[in-house]
């Protein structure tokens, strides 16, 4: 691959944050251009502070864009028209402030508006100090903007700014600029496929206000949706209850409640789909009755009859057509590859993904998750912990795989 000419016209919008990293930014403009792209650089006003507009529209070789009006001729700054000219948008410094702002829709500069109103993947190169870094809120916003689908270029470790050592550096401009080539490089090897996914938990209910559940948080398959959609496919995502918004790019989202609802949803869109991914984690059984009133206690011991939901799996399993793709997941907590392969075999899937619920960052809820690819041939495959994004990624790439060599 000619990485050289990857970045060649398009369209980058550089978001650059008030932090000491920010020096960095001219030579990642640089980069940039020098690779084909065309840059429009947004400065926030603390940005000014650290480096100056000079510097940046000349190695742009556009005027570098702060307020939402230009001083001396009163012209507006359209965050609309910005945010739909890019291809992509990188905000690198990215601050704590301007991460929170992002996070929860602080659109009180020209750089957080445009982010809101851009269509296009975004990447955000955090830098701080490295306790801002730990601290729970940064934690908890970046998390939140990984959840809608934004890419965090993981900050570095070593000397900060601070001359304190830890995590916090932004992390170097080639590497930026590589990530943007690996994301653009990837292609759309998925054009034209359709894919279905599964994500999120079922929510089984017992009366008006109780329910029996997992803790499933969704982000797993939303990932794959975002994956699986950046690679051109037209994805159809069914959910469960889930507090995740859609990721953007051509998904229809479909939400359900109960396994038998997401059965329903899923055995009647899956013999369009070239591709179906199981990843939600479905609940095993239901209540025999759903009482229409709340169940009283009365302080005797009370029984539930639960009565086993269908394996959706197996369902598409069984229709599976010609050409078609199935991949399941197996979460085990003992016997994992043993427990994946037979699942694999029962459910008639082509691949399984397997994860242990007893690895630490990894699993329900975690950001993070710690894969093992099982093809039907028995090849196993071990990846490292990792984002739920980049599992997303391996995920994807091995699907496209045995899509070639089917
Ligand atoms: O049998 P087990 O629940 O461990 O299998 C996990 C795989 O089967 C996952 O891909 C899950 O989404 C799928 N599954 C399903 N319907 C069920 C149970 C599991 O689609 N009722």
């Amino acid at each position: 691959m000619n990485y050289n000419s990857i970045l060649e016209g398009k369209h980058i919008v550089l978001g650059i944050t008030g932090g000491i990293a920010a020096y960095k930014s001219a030579a990642l403009c640089r980069l940039m251009v020098k690779a084909g792209a065309q840059v429009q650089v947004i400065m926030t006003p603390n940005a000014r502070e650290f480096i100056t507009p000079v510097t940046l529209s000349t190695l742009s070789g556009r005027p570098v864009i702060t307020e939402f009006f230009t001083a001396n001729t009163g012209q507006w700054n359209s965050h609309v028209d910005l945010g739909l000219w890019a291809d992509a948008m990188v905000i690198a410094p990215a601050t704590a402030s301007t991460i929170a702002k992002m996070a929860t829709g602080v659109a009180d500069n020209m750089l957080v508006t445009s982010y809101l109103s851009t269509r296009a993947p975004v990447f955000i190169a955090p830098a701080m100090d490295l306790d801002m870094m730990a601290h729970p809120t940064t934690v908890r916003n970046l998390s939140l903007l990984r959840s809608y689908g934004n890419h965090i270029i993981e900050a570095a470790t070593g000397e900060l700014a601070s001359h304190l050592t830890g995590k916090g550096r932004m992390e170097e401009p080639e590497r930026i600029v590589k990530v943007l080539e690996e994301y653009f490089g990837t292609g759309r090897e998925l054009a034209g496929k359709r894919v279905l996914i599964t994500a999120g938990p079922t929510v089984e209910k017992l009366d008006p206000v109780r329910y029996l559940s997992n803790f499933s948080s969704g982000k797993m398959g939303f990932a794959l949706a975002a994956q699986c959609a950046a690679r051109g496919a037209n994805v159809t995502l069914v959910a469960g209850p889930v507090s995740l918004s859609t990721p953007a790019g051509q998904i229809e989202r479909v939400n359900v409640t109960s396994a038998l609802e997401m059965h329903d949803a899923v055995t009647a869109r899956a013999a369009r789909a070239d591709v179906v991914i199981l990843c939600a984690a479905v609940a095993d059984y239901r209540a025999e009755q759903t009482a229409s009133s709340k169940i009283k206690r009365d302080g005797n011991v009370l029984t539930l009859t639960l009565v086993p939901n269908p394996d959706i799996a197996a369902a598409v399993g069984r229709d599976k057509r010609d050409g078609q793709l199935i991949v399941g997941f197996a979460l085990e907590t003992d016997n994992g590859l043993e427990n994946a392969r037979a699942k694999m075999v029962r459910k008639k899937l082509d691949m399984i993904v397997l994860n242990s619920a007893r690895e630490p960052n990894a699993g329900f809820q975690a950001d993070n998750n710690t894969i093992t690819i099982i093809d039907s041939d028995g090849t196993v495959t071990p990846y490292d912990n990792k984002p739920k994004t980049d599992v997303a990624a391996d995920i994807v790439d091995h699907i496209v795989s045995l899509m070639h060599n089917s």
